[in-house]
């Protein structure tokens, strides 16, 4: 037998879409999708429509989720702009973290004003989480922020060589970081672009193969902490537009896209768990509630086609891959949610875990 038994999967890295974008994906669907990949909770990032940025819009999103997820959750609050870390004391009790976007991508949350990133990091009370979208050169200018200030920050998404230097550093100083990586930064690389077209655009765009192999030697040397999907689903109509929406699906491939690599020996199952289960649960600050886990055939293998897909957009950039590791279950708190094949339990069934 080759079941492997996972505790307590969480992707601290979601856009599960809803509201206004429900033709992208629903907290119904994606968490089917988040179930079927093995996880117990996911952690919702806040460039939604609207975006989640004031107390009616988390009001709207803590509904809406509440009322559909399957899963466990968590929802960010989004730094703006416009002067809203005069909400934080209001809606800390309520949300995993903050996120600030310092780079343009989907959504309307950039803040590349250096002085307005500093208000948000002097005004983000308690110790939960800051994560950052941070690229490139960017990354220093927020390190600067977290040594001035000491609150723990998740570097999302980080894709490329320098980016994985500069952080090493930062960790090697003692600075209170974590590190995310997502799967489509370890298999792909812009070489894929001529074939994937803009079902191969995301932010950080794909990169090279050297920055690949960076990426793959920091997560076999322990440098990076967690595996992130960056799960943002996109209609393959809005994908083929002509007018480029950045973002893929991945809830349902980042399992088995590690096991592929721990059939190939770059890594151990061990380590696997650290990186999709305790590592970002010790990170955002939660316990594995009682009989929540996982059950993982690591031997059989299966290709990723489109129609196996829970998510709503019908599609993921590594349709056609050979992978490892077939989810058997999902159980959480004693409860069986998933069998392989379906969901078991109804819309509303999962918690707010900052609630
Ligand atoms: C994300 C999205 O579509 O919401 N897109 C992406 O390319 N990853 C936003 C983000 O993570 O920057
Ligand atoms: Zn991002
Ligand atoms: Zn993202």
């Amino acid at each position: 037998m080759s079941t492997y038994k996972i505790p307590g999967m969480i992707d601290p890295h979601v856009h599960l879409r809803g509201l206004d974008w429900s033709h992208k994906g629903t907290f119904a669907s994606e968490t089917a999708a988040a179930l079927a990949g093995g996880y117990w909770a996911v952690l919702d990032m806040p460039n939604t429509h609207p975006s989640t940025i004031d107390r009616p819009a988390l009001d709207r999103k803590l509904a809406e989720m509440g009322a559909q997820a399957v899963s466990d959750w968590g929802i960010y609050f989004g730094a703006a702009a416009s002067e809203n870390w005069r909400f934080y004391d209001d809606i800390i009790g309520d949300v995993c973290g903050l996120k600030i976007y310092n780079n343009a991508t989907t959504g309307t949350l950039l803040i590349d004003d250096q002085s307005v990133r500093d208000q948000h990091y002097r005004a983000w009370p308690g110790n939960k989480n800051i994560a950052v979208h941070a690229e490139g050169e960017t990354v220093l200018e927020i390190l600067a922020l977290v040594r001035k200030y000491r609150k723990h920050t998740h570097f999302c998404h980080i894709s490329t060589a320098d980016e994985i230097r500069y952080l090493t550093d930062a960790k090697n100083e003692g600075l209170p970081i974590s590190i995310g990586v997502c799967p489509h930064h370890l298999y792909l690389t812009q070489d894929d672009l001529a074939t994937l077209g803009p079902l191969g655009l995301m932010k950080p765009e794909l990169k090279t193969k050297a920055d690949l192999q960076a990426l793959w030697d920091a997560l076999e040397s322990g440098v990076v902490d967690v595996v992130e999907s960056d799960h943002a689903p996109h209609t393959l109509d809005e994908k083929f537009s002509g007018k480029p929406t950045y973002g893929v699906p991945g809830l349902e491939t980042t399992l088995p896209l590690l096991c592929l690599a721990v059939h190939e020996g770059r890594l151990t199952m061990e380590r696997v768990v650290d990186l999709v289960a305790n590592n970002p649960r010790r990170i955002f600050g939660l316990a594995c509630p009682p009989e929540t886990y996982t059950l993982v055939d690591t031997a059989e293998s299966f290709t990723i086609e489109r129609g196996n897909l829970h998510t709503l957009c019908g599609w993921s950039p590594f349709e056609g891959m050979q992978v490892y590791g077939k989810v058997r279950s999902v159980t959480i708190r004693g409860e069986q949610v998933y069998d392989g094949e379906k969901i078991l339990i109804s819309n509303g069934f999962g918690q707010n875990l900052y609630g």
